[in-house]
């Protein structure tokens, strides 16, 4: 059974500060760890001032005490570098490494992140606190993760200081080669007099009388990426050098703009999320379920960790409302369903003081009395149940394609409408296919696409050329490709591809856009699918577009407005395969359009013919072996017909369904005579992965 780290089965547990707490209370928190089978605890993430109170003198004492009691009660550790608060010593001594915005504010220390991506001194300080921890506890038994800094970019994404100018300028030279003509002509200078001299005139876009220039803008999201990478490099540097054999990873915050996870996640042992779904939204789990896609997606299916979760109720939205019973649980089941090792918890015990003291905690202020305790003891419990399903994968039906510089490009100001949003126009795409129990991987555009019949791109307004025609031989060699509105309009550096929209991709999709025509706020087109089942009048909102066919096939019409009679949705065919293309956005009516290609693609879900609200995945071990996830959203009981497996949470053998309360769960073994598809192929045995 491959494990994500050296502890066995699924692992549970939460970020734990006992800095916060009288030595005393630690003796009790590991015997209540050890009652709710917590295997692996998260420390030290903002501990910096504690473990280094000044700039010369270090206290281990109390990190070495704490990890000799988790090892002597068998709970690992995820030791944190715990760089992502400096200290108030640091920083009174090098007020420049605190971070700015675009307007010039200096951002104070007295909260957390309050650094500058590009600042030497930082960098300098993380990663000599970084070398020290690493030297002492690179060998401790209890180690069995390394946990860099916090959430990278949560606060300060972006800093528009003197030294971030500094660090733009270096990145900037090295991405043009040193020619600064080159740089001219990528950021189209020659328009409003932006021409640059030389290197030593360019500042980060502050703000300034009116729209900066748009290539300046995107380069910038793509520095501040890769200036925080560095950063994290830097660390893992250390660590690798020092520690190696411990794997390492950061942790993620879903589906980002400001990280390009796909660069990320190649520098990380194993990829781990934060996610905190909102109970007061009533599709939360469908958000939940396309980020742990994602996560799933960034090594190539290979099980990830959901390293924060709340227990219950969050403190930082404007109302927190806590998990009613259960759904902590079915959440919790979601993320092992998509591919997690384990779920962990921001927090283990409850704060009594600071800004999360209202965030609830596996151990609440109520202590053992609470229900949140015996929710947390349940949990451990059901985990440890399934244990076995650690290391088993799951992978899509079909392929999301995702492309941070096309979301950064996509996103810039001034285009013809700024509703034209990433997640809004993933979004309904992705509920659509979950709704109809497909399960997507998310893919980079330079992905192996081969494997899947049907790859979605509900948006690609950057394209290069060499993706054009990758996606272009997908379809000849028998892919099916649906493209959303908006695409294909931008190369690398944001200069619109000549000769009509969707450059590169025209002769693909068949069509060319003559016009874009935002659809205003509050306002609908009606568009009219041709016939065939499910609804046939559908509305178009936000956007459409003025289209003419160069090959494709019409398969639905606008209905009203300007473009009345005029297509709105084609399909182009290449032998097999077929590039469709939507020229509108169809936002929650998006459904009956996509299953057109799903269908063609023959694209069936996981399990046929399930109630509403039931979600299905099914993970498959490498010895064929299937664990069925049945989860049930929804406010009434349901039944799943099923023959013959068991269900691991309750040890009973199926026979004829599963009976699904509201909220309630199955994981269903299903040995692997019975396994209708292949197992993966099996990975090669990693050491501590
Ligand atoms: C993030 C952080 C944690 C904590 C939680 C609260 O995930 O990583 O330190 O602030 O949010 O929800």
């Amino acid at each position: 059974m491959a494990s994500l780290t050296r502890v066995p089965g699924l692992l549970h547990g939460g970020d734990w500060s006992p800095e916060q707490w009288p030595e005393a209370v630690w003796a009790e928190d590991l015997k209540l760890m050890n009652e709710a089978g917590v295997n692996l605890v998260t420390i030290g993430v903002f501990a910096w001032a504690r473990i280094q109170p000044d700039a010369d003198s270090w206290d281990f004492g109390w990190l070495d005490r704490l990890l000799e009691l988790c090892h002597a009660h068998a709970v690992a550790v995820d030791l944190a570098t715990a760089t992502a608060s400096p200290p108030a010593w640091l920083v009174r001594a090098h007020p420049e490494l605190l971070p700015q915005t675009a307007d010039g504010v200096r951002l104070e220390f007295g909260s957390r992140q309050h650094y500058c991506p590009s600042s030497p001194v930082y960098r300098a300080a993380a990663v000599r606190l970084t070398k020290a921890l690493a030297e002492r506890y690179h060998a401790h038994p209890a180690l069995a993760l390394w946990h860099i800094h916090n959430e990278y970019g949560d606060h300060v994404a972006e800093c528009f200081c003197p030294e971030s100018a500094t660090a733009f300028r270096r990145w900037l030279r090295e991405r043009y080669g040193e020619r600064i003509a080159e740089l001219n002509r990528c950021w189209g200078t020659a328009f409003w007099s932006q021409h640059y001299g030389q290197f030593e005139e360019i500042e980060p876009p502050r703000t300034a009388p009116g729209p900066v220039n748009p290539t300046q803008l995107l380069d910038w999201r793509r520095f501040c990426s890769d200036a925080l990478l560095a950063l994290y490099r830097a660390e893992k540097a250390v660590l690798d050098e020092v520690a190696p054999g411990v794997p390492v990873t950061t942790n993620f915050m879903s589906m980002l703009k400001s990280l390009d996870y796909w660069e990320w996640s190649r520098h990380e042992d194993l990829v781990s999320d934060d996610a905190y779904p909102d109970p007061a939204d009533p599709r939360a789990q469908v958000t939940a379920a396309m980020n742990y896609d994602l996560m799933r997606s960034l090594k190539g299916g290979r099980p990830w960790l959901l390293m924060e979760q709340a227990p219950s109720a969050v403190s930082w939205r404007p109302v927190n409302l806590p998990k009613p019973p259960g759904l902590y649980r079915l959440w919790s089941l979601q993320a092992l369903a998509r591919g997690a090792d384990g779920v962990l918890h921001f927090q283990w015990r409850a704060s009594v003081a600071g800004a999360e003291k209202f965030h609830s905690a596996m151990l609440p202020h109520r202590g053992t009395a609470s229900r949140g305790w015996r929710a947390t003891v349940r949990l451990g419990a059901e985990l440890r149940r399934l244990g076995e399903i650690a290391g088993s994968r799951l992978r899509g039906q079909a392929a999301v394609l995702l492309d941070w510089d096309s979301w950064w490009a996509l996103e810039l100001d001034d285009h013809p409408s700024a509703r034209m949003r990433w997640p809004e126009l993933l979004g309904p795409w992705y509920a659509a296919l979950h709704e109809r129990g497909i399960t997507v991987d998310f893919v980079p555009p330079t992905g192996e696409l081969d494997g899947y019949r049907l790859l979605l791109a509900p948006n690609l307004y950057l394209l290069d050329i060499a993706t054009a025609d990758r996606l272009t031989a997908y379809v000849r060699a028998g892919g099916h490709l649906v493209c959303g509105p908006f695409s294909g309009i931008s190369d690398r550096h944001d200069h619109i591809h000549p000769g009509g929209h969707p450059g590169p991709l025209r002769p693909l999709l068949g069509i060319v856009v003559d016009e874009h025509r935002p659809i205003p706020d509050g306002a609908a087109t009606a568009v009219r699918l041709g016939p065939g089942p499910g609804p046939r009048e559908l509305r178009a909102v936000t956007w459409s577009e003025w289209i003419e066919l160069e090959g494709a096939e019409p398969l639905a019409h606008y209905a009203t407005g300007e473009l009345a009679g005029r297509p709105a949705v084609t399909r182009h065919r290449h032998g097999r395969g077929s590039a469709w293309y939507l020229s509108c956005h169809l936002g929650s009516d998006v459904g009956p359009v996509l299953e057109l290609p799903l269908a063609e693609a023959g694209v069936t879900p996981e399990l046929p013919g399930l109630p509403p609200g039931v979600e299905a995945t099914r993970r498959r071990a490498a010895d064929g072996t299937g664990y069925l996830f049945l989860l049930n959203h929804g406010p009434a009981e349901c039944h799943v017909p099923l023959d013959g497996g068991t269900d691991l949470l309750t040890g009973a053998e199926v026979t004829g369904g599963v009976t699904l309360a509201p909220l309630g769960a199955a994981v269903v073994r299903i040995p692997r005579a019975t396994a209708p598809t292949p197992a993966p192929t099996p990975e090669p045995a990693e050491e501590h992965l």
